[in-house]
């Protein structure tokens, strides 16, 4: 079954003048399936993030339809667009994007606060995604007080709290030390494999795109090649994503 499907997805933006225009997707079509774990990877500049951006319905493709579930997500208007991201969707970023005035415990809460769940459930809901994240023991501290790889525990918390359909991830090791990178590869490996979540992620990082099932070249805005591991190993499959991006020639 397919969670995900886009279907010829192009955006261009204008530039100031209103001259010319950029092309930033040139026909993007992609599905992903539920359980699925997907890394995009490309070079700089390449329409990564924007691509992220109108799959998980951030930002509106200038031509093109995103189905998510039963939804086309494409041209929701605004209110509804937020709405279905906040109760279907989950968000993790490279600068974790916690609330600094919240604890860790209120900034897992929150998505659940928005979902009016009750007091109870919010409770046992944090206890059981503390535990699994191993961040019990700060569950009261200040995203200041805490390491960064803590941080992005927290926001991995966050992003799950609502059971979403699928967690969108923009360079989630970006911002991390290697060992703290292989700490939420590790989580992302394991809420894949045990908890059936979708993950799309897009990354600079070999290491954690090698955890991926599938991971797809993007150049120029359109998808330049697509690999999967097809049951093989984390280590064999680090070597044909580097080919990959040899042939791609920057990264
Ligand atoms: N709002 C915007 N207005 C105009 N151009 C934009 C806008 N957003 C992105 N772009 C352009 O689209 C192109 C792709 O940007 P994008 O952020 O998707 O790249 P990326 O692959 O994520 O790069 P990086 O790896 O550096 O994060 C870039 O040339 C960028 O300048
Ligand atoms: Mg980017």
């Amino acid at each position: 079954m397919n969670t995900l499907e886009a279907k010829q997805i192009f955006k261009a933006y204008k530039n100031e003048h209103d001259e010319e225009e950029i092309k930033v997707l040139n026909g993007i079509t992609l599905t992903v399936q539920k359980g699925e774990s997907i890394a995009i990877m490309g070079p700089s500049g390449s329409g990564k993030t924007t691509l992220l951006n109108i799959l998980s319905g951030m930002d509106q493709p200038t031509s093109g339809e995103v189905i998510i579930g039963e939804q086309a997500i494409s041209n929701l208007k605004a209110d509804a667009s937020a709405e279905f991201r906040r109760k279907q969707l989950g968000f993790v970023f490279q600068d974790f994007n916690l609330l600094e005035s919240l604890t860790v415990k209120e900034n897992i809460m929150l998505p659940m606060i928005l979902e009016k769940k009750s007091n109870l459930y919010m409770e046992a809901r944090v206890d059981e995604l503390a535990s699994l994240f191993d961040i019990k023991a700060i569950l009261n501290k200040y995203p200041y007080h805490i390491s960064g790889g803590q941080q992005q525990r927290t926001a991995v918390s966050r992003a799950l709290v609502n059971n979403p359909q699928i967690l969108f991830a923009d360079e989630p090791t970006g911002n991390l030390d290697s060992k703290s990178s292989a700490v939420i590869m590790e989580y992302f490996d394991h809420i894949v494999t045990k908890l059936h979540t979708t993950i799309l992620l897009v990354t600079h990082d070999v290491f954690a795109a090698s955890y991926c099932e599938k991971v797809y070249f993007i150049n120029d805005g359109t998808i330049h090649s697509f690999i999967s591991k097809n049951g093989g190993s984390k280590e064999a499959f680090l070597n044909v994503i580097m080919e990959n991006l040899a042939q791609l020639g920057r990264v």
